[in-house]
């Protein structure tokens, strides 16, 4: 009956698709049970490259059933853009295996308006938001007023109820964002057309997934964003509005709080951010770009949903450990060791300055403006010239690689289980 968690460690963008990918052969279940389409995951799978949004990674191999959770905001018209271009690439994606929570919220294409303009609305503060709809979605949801996809079960009721909700938003549009009005006919009908579609594969999912808990099944949890973007525990205001952490599995998929075998903290060698907030480490000029990439590798630090430069900077193991404090990783999987190859030092952060003070650990929630004024604190490590690429096995690993690892693991008291050193589903070191 095991139940293990793949969650971002830092801001996102960690490499969880690759890792829910990896995991997902030996799993019955993947579900995904926070946010929606602002997630992009990204499989690499020989020369195919696959970039999923709503539904779990975990679907590329077919043995696998998919869940959509009710802790989700979902979007319908995406979501069947995703199922049409997996059916494409030669995937099997049917009510048998894909299920949706009839307890998911709906995102509408008023709710991505609603965000923009929101977003923009906040002028220098505003959060960079994917402009998904995410906000608005979880908004609606906590004042109750949200559409959930089990409501279209009754035709009629749901219609009324998704008339009311496009004339609501585009007062807000109109009213208070000074846009343009919506045609709302034409989207009620397109929304409704949607949904319709998928129907089929509406469930209460969290008693079926219990019973696969209990009839000894795996079920492997997808975490999207991750736990810097926390609604609660992130860098707030500077976060997503879901919680990206490990315990949100469990009302995200309506189950109760059980024995979880594994929580694998996914974090990337460096540290990454897309939007704004504070980031004590964070890089420019031509170290930046060294870490970013010029766009020209699928690889290089370009957002897979919005296309935007990522932020980059040295690995924060101030961050890392307090991932772990909230999460209780059990190990780490270090992404994109590789892209480390070719300096002669490595600066990491293992404390920082604060109010004058040297502090190892947050003393703090996140808070965005206490973030903002901590400054880095490095330890210089030393690097390694040998391209990483081809290496399968952690002797293979230049001593410097491996020094660079074990460092992380005695400062956040973790192992290391896996390494990745190259996008490709195959370039991976497995530590016994
Ligand atoms: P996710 O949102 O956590 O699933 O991560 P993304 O897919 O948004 O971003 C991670 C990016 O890094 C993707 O382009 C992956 O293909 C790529 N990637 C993952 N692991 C590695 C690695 O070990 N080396 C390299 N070079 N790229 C990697
Ligand atoms: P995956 O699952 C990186 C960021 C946005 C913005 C903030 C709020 O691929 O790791 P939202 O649209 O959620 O309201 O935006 O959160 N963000 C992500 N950053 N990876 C993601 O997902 C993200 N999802 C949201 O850039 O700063
Ligand atoms: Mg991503």
């Amino acid at each position: 009956m095991p139940l293990d968690i793949v969650i971002g460690a830092q801001w996102g963008d960690e490499g969880k698709g690759r890792v829910v990918d990896l995991l997902a052969k030996e799993s019955d279940f993947v579900a995904r049970y926070n946010g929606g389409d602002n997630a992009g995951h990204t499989v690499t799978v020989g020369n195919k490259i696959y970039k999923l949004h709503v539904i779990t990674s975990g679907i590329l191999h077919p043995h696998t059933r998919g869940v959509i959770g009710n802790g989700m905001v979902l979007n319908p018209q995406t979501l069947i853009e995703e199922m049409e271009n997996l059916k494409d690439a030669g995937m099997t994606i049917s009510p048998e295996r894909l299920w949706i929570s009839d307890a998911a919220q709906l995102i509408t294409p008023a709710h991505r308006l609603l965000d923009s303009a929101q977003d923009a609305a906040l002028g220098n503060s505003r959060i960079g938001t994917t402009g998904r709809g995410i906000g608005p979605a979880y908004v609606d949801k906590a004042s109750r007023r949200g559409l959930r996809a089990g409501e279209m079960l009754d035709e009629e009721a749901f219609r009324d109820r998704v008339a009311r909700h496009f004339e609501n938003a585009n007062q807000m549009l109109v009213d208070l964002y000074h846009q343009p009005a919506m045609d709302t006919q034409t989207l009620v009908n397109e929304f409704l057309g949607s949904m319709a579609r998928l129907r089929p594969y509406i469930h209460r999912i969290g008693p079926m997934i219990q019973a696969a808990i209990d009839g000894g099944k795996t079920i492997l949890g997808e975490g999207a964003q991750g736990t810097l973007l926390d609604v609660e525990q992130g860098t707030y205001p500077y976060v997503t509005s879901s919680c990206t952490t490990s315990t949100g599995i469990f009302s995200g998929l309506g189950i109760g709080v059980q024995p979880v075998r594994r929580v694998i903290g996914v974090t990337k060698a460096f540290q990454t951010r897309v939007g704004a907030g504070p980031f004590p480490t964070e890089l420019y000029g031509d170290m930046a770009n060294f870490l970013r990439g010029s766009g020209s590798n699928p690889w290089d630090e370009y957002g897979t949903t919005t296309g935007r430069p990522r932020r980059v900077g040295w690995l924060d193991l101030v961050l890392l450990g307090y991932a772990h404090e909230i999460n209780r990783f059990t190990e780490l999987f270090i992404t994109k060791l590789d892209i480390l190859s070719g300096l002669q030092e490595i600066p990491v952060c293992v404390a920082y300055k604060y109010n004058g003070m040297k502090m190892r650990s947050l003393d703090f929630s996140g808070d965005a403006r206490l973030m903002a004024e901590c400054q880095p604190i490095y330890q210089n490590l030393p690097g390694w010239q040998e391209p990483l690429g081809a290496c399968r096995r952690w002797q293979d690993l230049p001593a410097a690689a491996r020094k660079y690892v074990e460092f992380i693991e005695q400062t956040i008291g973790l192992p290391v289980k896996n390494i990745s050193v190259g996008s490709e589903r195959s370039a991976l070191i497995v530590r016994d």
